[in-house]
């Protein structure tokens, strides 16, 4: 949570900071990524086989590196919209016997040589737990209902002993699974209305829910704000005496995902675009609520959280999604991912997990050519944060000017500040507090004073370039990481366009 004071451009910026109050917990799994068939991501991203620089499995072993410092608690897989025509069978069992088949989505073909038994045993080497989408387009609950039995089941049956016959013995106990993937988009096979949606997405949850009550189901939702959120909330967040036993003390539906992408072509409304994530997560807050009280939900049963699944800064038509969707990300974009991180932080009360769309090279700070790694500039706030920002969000004003041109979208102005200084705060367990602060003028320092900093020496972690235009390119990173110690005396000068992560021992 943080707190906005305007003031006008001639009068001195500071931060407050309360590292007592601490707020509500960050769930680790807000440093989620994504995995979809698509572009460049599995096949020639995560999986390589015949590289040099793959395992014996065919796994890249730099991406596994990469994705093990960035510490990525959750994967999603195997979609996105890659999901609305997937028949998990075709990927399970011997190779050479798997189909090959068109793909929807995307408009390729799918070779099935890495499946669910290659994903799951990919999480196991990065040290990630698996977060799968069930195929509400083309898929049947049969389907669905034998993906669960074959990922988590030890009983005697079928598809447990499918997975057994394919080499594997115990469960992979595959704990997240959501209802479909953007359901409402004309772009899915299967488009529904969310009429049609939120009935089906019951029937299903019940059906999942006795097959394997462990499991944590994810209700497909829009943008969070829109007349589709409000319905399939309505009619999938309540309690039913006919549903879990009537319990009152557990859930069909764990959380709420949504997705939003942002983008502008100018640097300022670029950078503030996350604004209106932020907005987003507070609206569907209060429809999950507002589903709660209207349904007479016990409060014994667990709030939904957000889940937010797919968030980036993606422009479709600079990178489509049937090219490949390859980002070249600037240091605008880098300083956008990083107010995205900040977002999540401040409101760390209603986020579940949230998932970078998308891990590897499809709009990905991470790349990969035949022989390495590109580090996109957006990479490195998001390492900071992963590294660092974890914990429980604190108290923290940030009393500045603000940014007072367009936005985009043009709704962020009049329902949501753009301030100068755009800031986030945690205490993690060993009591360190990390201040995180984005400066997203293109010209103007501001120097700030800190209240709440105990005396003592503070790490600076920095991430800034040249212009807000620059981008990392093989052989070339001109954004990057660069740390130096600070006495703590005086103000503290934020540069222009920059990120900056404060450290200190409380
Ligand atoms: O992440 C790329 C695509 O964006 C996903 O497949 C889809 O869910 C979204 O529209």
């Amino acid at each position: 949570m943080a707190t906005f004071t305007k003031i006008s451009g001639s009068e001195a910026p500071s931060v407050s900071i309360n590292a007592k109050h601490k707020i509500s917990k960050i769930n680790d799994n807000v440093y989620g990524g994504f995995t979809e068939h698509m572009g460049r991501c599995i096949y020639g991203g995560i999986y390589d086989p015949g590289n040099s620089i793959s395992d014996e499995n065919g796994f890249r072993k730099d991406v596994i590196e990469a994705l093990k410092q960035l510490r990525v608690p959750v994967v999603r897989y195997p979609g996105g919209n890659f999901v609305a025509t997937y028949h998990w069978l075709d990927g399970v069992g011997p190779k050479e016997q798997r189909p090959s088949r068109p793909e929807l989505a995307w408009l390729g073909i799918e070779t099935n040589e890495f499946g669910t038994d290659e994903f799951l045993k990919w999480c196991e080497i990065v040290g990630t737990e698996p977060y799968f989408a069930l195929n509400f387009g083309t898929g049947t609950l049969d389907e669905a209902l034998a993906w669960v039995e074959y990922c988590n089941s030890s009983s005697n049956t079928y598809y447990a002993n499918l997975r057994r016959k394919n080499g594997r013995e115990k469960p992979y106990n595959v704990k997240y699974w959501a209802l479909g993937n953007e359901m409402w988009g004309p772009w899915q096979v299967g488009q529904m209305t969310k009429e049609e949606y939120a009935k089906k997405a019951y029937q299903w949850a019940k059906a999942l829910k006795l097959l394997d009550p462990s499991i944590e189901l994810i209700l497909c939702g829009e943008t969070g704000y829109s007349s589709w959120d409000a319905h399939v909330l309505k009619e999938c967040i309540k309690w039913d005496v006919h549903s879990l036993g009537g319990s009152t003390t557990a859930s069909l539906i764990s959380m709420h995902s949504i997705h939003i992408y942002t983008a502008a072509k100018e640097h300022l409304p670029n950078a503030t675009a996350p604004r209106s994530a932020e907005r987003a997560i507070e609206m569907t807050a209060a429809l999950i609520d507002l589903a709660r009280i209207e349904n007479a939900v016990p409060y014994t049963v667990p709030r939904p959280l957000i889940c937010f699944d797919e968030w980036n800064v993606w422009d479709p038509a600079r990178a489509p999604g049937d090219k490949g969707a390859e980002e070249k990300y600037t240091l605008s974009d880098a300083l956008a991912v990083a107010i995205w991180l900040n977002v999540f932080v401040r409101q760390s009360k209603h986020i579940g997990m949230a998932n970078i769309a998308q891990s590897v090279n499809v709009i990905s700070p991470l790349m990969t050519t035949k022989s390495g790694l590109v580090k996109q500039t957006t990479w490195w706030p998001l390492l900071l944060f992963s590294q660092y920002m974890r914990g429980h969000t604190i108290g923290v004003n940030v009393c500045c000017a603000e940014y007072e041109g367009p936005t985009e979208p043009a709704w962020i102005r009049g329902t949501i500040e753009t301030p100068w200084l755009d800031v986030s705060a945690a205490i993690c367990d060993d009591n360190i507090v990390t201040l995180a602060v984005v400066n997203v003028h293109d010209s103007q320092s501001f120097k700030t004073s800190l209240d709440g900093l105990p005396a003592g020496e503070v790490k600076v972690y920095s991430v800034t370039g040249r212009d807000v235009d620059v981008s990392n390119t093989v052989g070339k990173e001109e954004v990057g990481i660069k740390e130096s110690i600070w006495d703590g005396e005086g103000k503290f000068e934020f540069p222009k366009h920059s990120l900056t992560m404060l450290r200190w021992k409380m």
